[in-house]
C-alpha cells in the first residue's frame, strides 16, 4: 500500500509569519484526514516558523533545494544537515523551475539526492518533459534519462526512501493539467524503469506524485489513476481553503 501524499510547493512565495498563520488555519480543517501524509514547502527563511506552527499536526515541512555539500564556501546555499536540525522531513530536488534557472541538472539531482538521504531527509525528485520535447515525440526518452542519470545508480534501499514526481513543465503554472491518462501513461513508464534499475516490489513501493495545475477539481480524477500516488502542488496549495480540499480528496 502506498500511503498518497499532498504536498505544498509555495515557490517564492509566503512570508514565516504568513506560513505561520497559513499552518493555523490549515489544521483544524484536515484533522482526522488520516492516511494522507501532508507536507508543506516555504522558502527557506519560512521553514523555522512553519515547523513550529506545524508540531503537534500531521504536516511535515519541506525544503525546495539544498545543496551537496555539508559546509564550506558555498554562498547562498544550505545544507542537508542544516534543514534536519530546523525540523525538515523532506526536500524537492530538480524542479524544472530549478533546472531552467538556476542550472540544476541530472548531475546535481544525483549529488543532492544523496546528501538529503545521507542526512535523512526524504527527497522529492521531480522530473518532467517541456512541451517541445513532448510535441517531438522525445517524453520517453527524456524521462529515461533525468531517471537513470538522476536516480538510477542508487543502492535500491536508498531508492526505497524517496518520492518522485512527475511533473510535465508544459503543465506548471499555466492551468493546463495533463489528463489523467497523459499523467498515468508517464508514472507508468516511470515505474517500469523503477523497475528496471532496482526490481518489481521496489518500484511498485515508490510513490510517484503528479504535479502541474493541481487543483481541487481536477485532483480526484487523477488519484484514481493506478499509478498516481498524490500530487505536487504549486498555486493551489498557497490558500488554505484549497490546500485542505487538495488533503481531503
Ligand atoms: P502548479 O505548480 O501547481 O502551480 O502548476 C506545480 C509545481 O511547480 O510543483
Amino acid at each position: 500500500m502506498r500511503t498518497p501524499v499532498v504536498a505544498g510547493n509555495w515557490k517564492m512565495n509566503k512570508t514565516a509569519a504568513e506560513a505561520a498563520a497559513f499552518v493555523d488555519e490549515v489544521s483544524p480543517l484536515i484533522v482526522g484526514s488520516s492516511g494522507r501524509e501532508v507536507i508543506i514547502a516555504p522558502t527557506f527563511p519560512a521553514l523555522a516558523a512553519t515547523v513550529a506552527a506545524a508540531r503537534g499536526s500531521n504536516i511535515r515541512v519541506s525544503a525546495q533545494n539544498l545543496h551537496w555539500e555539508a559546509s564550506g564556501a558555498y554562498t547562498g546555499e544550505v545544507s542537508a544537515g542544516m534543514l534536519v536540525e530546523i525540523g525538515c522531513t523532506h526536500v524537492i530536488i530538480g524542479h524544472s523551475e530549478r533546472r531552467q534557472y538556476f542550472g540544476e541538472n541530472d548531475g546535481t539531482v544525483h549529488l543532492k539526492t544523496l546528501a538529503a538521504l545521507d542526512a535523512g531527509l526524504t527527497p522529492i525528485v521531480c522530473v518532467g518533459e517541456t512541451l517541445e520535447q513532448r510535441e517531438a515525440g522525445n517524453t520517453e526518452a527524456v524521462l529515461t534519462e533525468q531517471f537513470t542519470a538522476g536516480v538510477g545508480a542508487l543502492q535500491p534501499e536508498q531508492f526505497a526512501e524517496l518520492i518522485l514526481a512527475y511533473e510535465p513543465v508544459w503543465a506548471i503554472g499555466t492551468g493546463r493539467t495533463a489528463t489523467p491518462e497523459i499523467a498515468e501513461a508517464a508514472h507508468r513508464e516511470i515505474r517500469a524503469l523503477a523497475a528496471e534499475c532496482f526490481g518489481e516490489t521496489t518500484a511498485g513501493n515508490v510513490r510517484i506524485l503528479y504535479g502541474g495545475s493541481v487543483k481541487p477539481s481536477n485532483f480526484t480524477g487523477l488519484l484514481g489513476c493506478p499509478n498516481i500516488d498524490g500530487g505536487l502542488v504549486g498555486g493551489a496549495s498557497l490558500d488554505p481553503q484549497s490546500f485542505a480540499a487538495l488533503v481531503r480528496a
